[in-house]
């Protein structure tokens, strides 16, 4: 442990800037998935309805852009921090700029609304991937606690992403739309003031991770820079790019919780539990929840594992082979619902969630540390961008699918995800011997 770690206040043993972040962190994925529970059904809403009155698939062709979007400009939100912002200014203008975006959609007209996604996806391009790297800074190299920190962060995006459709999705749908934007807009403000408010606690791990950094670029120019890549590191680079196609595939299921599955939620499915009634964007919590309660209990599975625990493309594979057959769950359901005629029971989407959230517990913590250890050191933010711009392209993946919700009996549809998600899974499974060949002895 450093002497700054020591010196500085703890929060549950942690650094006290793991608060700060994970209180930001936590609002601005508030006003994403809050915002996000509501677009979809905002956009295909009719106009009498206070909607848009868009086709579904217009609406889902506009999510499927903005949430590409959003993950994509991580890429060139990282590069204005390390060039020209640093991360602190980075995050602070990331957040002004969605906050922004979001009250700019809490007016209503057409123009704004536009406007307003487009503020949002370039802000989130500046906080999301530079906030995760001021967590990273308040660790030195050695600290044992660093995953755990990361974990704990991970629990602030779930724990933002499980309240904000319960507060955004009832203001949204029950009262007026732009209530729900609104809130989202009053999420990411408080995230601001607590995140300025909190900085005093990250710049000391700032400071010092800026004094690291330029001893290695001057180290890297006494020793005079290496410019081509070994056959090893050649091996590694390829291992990533493999791992690109898979990501997307899993991510482009997966990110269908706001597109067809809020839209399986919102038209086929009974929105009653115990004699409760509720709004369909409430679905957007349960996945979150899960994640939050399941994700402790996977650490200790794998760590209880031991020997046993899966390599890392095994995982990948895993993560596949469950958001597939997630939609395979629901093949049935949607048939019972359009066959029929009927809503069915919000048991189906509860479990399809279970099912998502078993799969996203496997994929997405190994995901984003494989590409740390695969890439060549001098290369490891330009690869986590590439990585980022997999998740980017799953989300257009996403949208283009729900872009079908209205043209293909469901049962087609969800059973065409499930399929192509479990046969990825299999050539996976297929691949992870001579992946991990590849790898050259990185776990
Ligand atoms: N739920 C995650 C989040 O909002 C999904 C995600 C994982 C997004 C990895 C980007 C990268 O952060």
């Amino acid at each position: 442990m450093s002497d700054i770690a020591v010196a500085e206040k703890q929060w549950f043993g942690h650094p006290r800037g793991l608060a700060t972040c994970f209180f930001t962190e936590m609002w601005e994925r508030f006003s994403y998935y809050g915002m996000r529970a509501l677009l979809l059904l905002y956009m295909v809403a009719p106009i009498e309805k206070g909607g848009l009155g868009f086709a579904t698939e217009k609406g889902a062709s506009i999510y499927g852009w903005y949430t590409m979007g959003v993950y994509a400009m991580s890429i060139p939100g990282g590069w204005i921090a390390d060039k020209f912002l640093g991360l602190y200014r980075s995050v602070l203008l990331g957040g002004i700029i969605i906050a922004t975006g979001h009250f700019l959609m809490a007016y209503p007209s057409i123009q704004t609304f536009y406007l307003g996604l487009i503020f949002i996806v370039c802000g989130t391009g500046l906080l999301k991937p530079n906030v995760s790297g001021i967590v990273g800074t308040l660790y030195s190299k050695e600290d044992v606690r660093r995953d755990a920190g990361f974990s704990i962060f991970y629990m602030g995006i779930n724990l933002g992403a499980f309240i904000a459709p319960l507060i955004c999705g009832p203001l949204g749908q029950r009262i007026n739309w732009h209530y729900g934007f609104g809130a989202a807009g009053v999420g990411m403000t408080l995230g601001i003031i607590q995140y300025v408010a909190g900085k005093k606690h990250i710049a000391p791990g700032m400071a010092r991770q800026a004094k690291n950094e330029a001893d290695e670029r001057e180290a890297e120019r006494a020793e005079g820079k290496p410019s081509s890549f070994t056959t090893q590191e050649w091996k590694r680079i390829s291992v990533i790019a493999i791992l690109f196609v898979f990501s997307m595939l899993f991510w482009g299921a997966f990110e269908q919780a706001g597109s067809s599955l809020n839209l399986f939620a919102d038209r086929l499915t009974r929105l009653n539990f115990l004699g409760f009634n509720f709004p369909s964007s409430t679905f957007q919590s349960v996945q979150p929840l899960f994640v939050i309660i399941f994700s402790p209990i996977f650490a200790w599975l794998w760590l209880r594992m031991g020997k046993l625990e899966p390599s890392s493309p095994a995982k990948f594979g895993f993560g596949l082979f469950f958001v597939g057959l997630s939609f395979l769950l629901l093949v049935p359901g949607a048939a019972i619902a359009q066959s029929q005629g009927i809503k069915v029971s919000p048991m189906w989407l509860v479990g399809v969630y279970f099912l998502q959230t078993v799969g996203e517990l496997c994929l997405s913590p190994v995901g984003l540390s494989m590409v740390t250890k695969l890439a060549p050191p001098r290369i490891v933010g330009l690869m986590l961008g590439v990585f980022f711009l997999s998740i980017s392209f799953g989300n257009k993946l996403g949208g283009y699918c729900a872009g079908f919700f209205d043209r293909l009996p469901l049962p087609k549809l969800f059973g065409a995800v499930s399929a192509t998600t479990l046969a990825a899974a299999f050539i996976l499974f297929l691949l992870v011997k001579p992946i991990r060949r590849l790898m050259g002895g990185v776990h």
